[in-house]
């Protein structure tokens, strides 16, 4: 897969996976923010839609492809795998950070891959699937950062999203903005502060 990896000085290795129509140069200075010490494995989507570059299809807007998105998670699973061995970072120290479709595929990745994430900071996520029973999530954290006026990622998705994933054992911190789907400044500072409380780094 296209990507950027730049390695840091701690443990921790940030999984940056960009919205729709974005590529692996969006989410650096969201990383850099969050823990400028750690490795970052920068990734871009591999599905094209009209041009704009994807983690996996979807039939229509909020209407996901779920074959391909089963597909596209294993995938994006076996490439983590692959470039922690290539470039020497601890595969059970990833920590990813997706926005919008990039959330989505995260979220599909604690979904679907038992122990493949140690955490993740999602922003703007949906509910990838609901025909999955969700592996055991107990260790894995999760900040959830939702806008309440959010159209393409509604409210009552967040909830269910964090009833999900804490009956599954993860340790999830559920954070409300008063913005609709684009990102503010604020609430990345409170994921930093929580990635901090969450994920000590050792520099
Ligand atoms: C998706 O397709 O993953 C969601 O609708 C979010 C987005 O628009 O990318």
């Amino acid at each position: 897969m296209i990507h950027i990896y730049n390695k840091g000085n701690n443990d921790n290795t940030l999984l940056l996976l960009h919205g729709t129509g974005g590529n692996e140069n969006d989410l650096l200075d969201i990383g850099k923010l969050i823990d400028s010490n750690a490795n970052v494995l920068s990734v871009r989507g591999n599905i094209l839609e009209n041009g704009m570059p994807r983690f996996f299809k979807r039939l229509k807007e909020g209407v996901f492809d779920l074959d391909d998105l089963e597909f596209r998670t294993k995938e994006l699973n076996e490439f983590v795998e692959k470039m922690s061995k290539e470039y020497g970072f601890k595969r059970d120290k990833v920590i990813a950070i997706g926005y919008s479709n990039g959330a989505n595929i995260a979220g599909s990745l604690l979904f679907q891959i038992a122990n493949s994430l140690a955490g993740a900071i999602l922003l703007r996520p949906m509910v990838p699937r609901r025909d999955f029973k969700l592996p055991n999530l107990d260790g894995s954290k999760v900040f959830i950062s939702a806008g309440l006026y959010d159209s393409i990622c509604p409210k009552d998705e967040s909830i269910e999203l964090d009833n999900l994933l804490r009956k599954a054992k993860a340790e999830v911190h559920l954070n409300w903005v008063d913005a609709n789907h684009r990102l503010t400044y604020n609430e990345l500072e409170v994921a930093r502060d929580w990635y901090n409380n969450n994920f000590k780094k050792e520099s």
